[in-house]
């Protein structure tokens, strides 16, 4: 029998690769390899370096390793201009470019696919005055975090929601929405969006052949409802109305509340400042479905926390990935060992696995919005999270 490394089986794999080239044409792959999950033991590798190794060779879909990465805003937000240029030049006709003008996010152990993780999509998109992207809707849920201090709106299945520097605003799976500037200066957000993992599914649709009525010439939907419709039947914690149904647009356990404004979830920060907070996660919210007290996506959660000046946070890992956007200070994260820092605006990204810690560095209050995708692995039993001890031991959070 021939053992593994001697020149026997050399052979023998030397041979199934010959039969393998031959079998391609019938769409047949003869195992020669184990297909290696590219993940490490959980309960073993407890390094705070290593976060996984990419299979090689013949593996199943996502065996591509997101790594841990930072955007520095002050890097790329120069496109967003150079975009903007071009777009509104002469030569080119507005609308092409006014649907999207934007740049995505992608993370550079995926390969130049056009996403952050296996499961989230991230742009970064400019407005200028008199851009519209006509009213569509799609499987996707997706939301932007508003940039800009104010100025640009979405309406959503006939709400009208006006942007301000730190709200969220969500256009859930199944609802029509379009965006545009009525303003004099242009406008800047981030989109993040499941749509990787809806790829994966082959789930994504997308339709624009709205039927309702629309706005002038400018392809976006007449708005339908009071100002500030969502903001007023869900805006109080804790208060539910029971006349109307829960449920907008075609999609499925998605927030009937598009609206977080940035200055609410401020002050409620604020409010919390002078509790003790979370050892790993410091002042931390998280953005529910006011209706059930859900994620706002079932694929997909956003929170904010506050770390307060000179704050470190302990190390913990989660299986899920998140997102991070900047919105106030300045700090550091330690990410698999590695020392990423920031400040407002930047965009990091923490893969499953990876231990990380988060410190203020500066003497004001430090914002960070997060996204991400743990509601998913919790629905599919996978969703587990570890802090590390002040002794070096290893707990389990859940
Ligand atoms: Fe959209």
């Amino acid at each position: 029998m021939a053992i593994a490394g001697t020149p026997a089986s050399i052979d023998a794999r030397e041979a199934m690769e010959r039969l393998n080239a031959e079998a391609q044409a019938l769409h047949i792959w003869l195992r020669t390899q184990a297909n290696a999950p590219t993940q490490r033991p959980w309960f073993r590798e407890t390094g705070l370096d290593a976060s996984g190794r990419t299979a090689r060779g013949r593996v199943g879909a996502a065996q591509l390793k997101p790594l841990a990465h930072r955007w520095r805003w002050v890097e790329i937000a120069p496109y967003l201009e150079r975009i903007a240029r071009i777009a509104s030049s002469a030569e080119v006709s507005p609308i092409e470019f006014a649907e999207r003008q934007q740049f995505l996010l992608t993370n550079p152990g995926l390969g130049g696919r056009l996403q952050v993780t296996s499961t989230m999509r991230c742009a970064v998109s400019i407005y200028n005055p008199g851009d519209v992207a006509p009213v569509h809707i799609h499987t996707p849920n997706a939301s932007r975090t508003i940039l800009s201090q104010k100025g640009g709106y979405t309406t959503i299945d006939g709400e009208r929601c006006e942007a301000a520097r730190g709200d969220l605003i969500l256009t859930p799976n199944g609802t029509w929405h379009d965006h545009g500037n009525d303003g004099v200066e242009p406008v800047v957000w981030i989109d993040v969006l499941d749509f990787p993992l809806l790829e994966f599914l082959d789930c994504v649709w997308l339709d624009e052949a709205f039927a309702g009525e629309r706005q002038g010439n400018a392809r976006a939907q007449q708005v339908s409802r009071p100002s500030d419709y969502s903001r007023k039947l869900y805006g109080r914690g804790g208060l539910v109305p029971r006349f109307v149904p829960h449920q907008r647009g075609f999609g499925r356990d998605t927030t009937p509340m598009f609206h977080y404004r940035g200055v609410d979830i401020r002050d409620s920060l604020d409010g919390l400042c002078r509790h003790k907070g979370d050892p790993y996660e410091g002042i931390a919210l998280k953005l529910v479905n006011p209706a059930t007290g859900a994620s706002l996506f079932p694929t997909l959660d956003y929170g904010a926390q506050l770390l307060r000046p000179g704050e470190a946070t302990g190390l913990k890992r989660e299986t899920a990935s998140t997102l991070y956007v900047a919105i106030e200070g300045e700090g550091v994260t330690e990410i698999a060992g590695q020392d990423f820092d920031w400040r407002e605006n930047d965009i990091f990204v923490v893969p499953g696995f990876a231990w990380r810690r988060h410190r203020n560095r500066g003497d004001t209050n430090a914002v960070l919005y997060t996204v991400s995708d743990a509601p998913l692995l919790e629905k599919i039993g996978q969703y587990r999270a570890q802090g590390r001890m002040p002794d070096d031991s290893v707990a389990e959070l859940v």
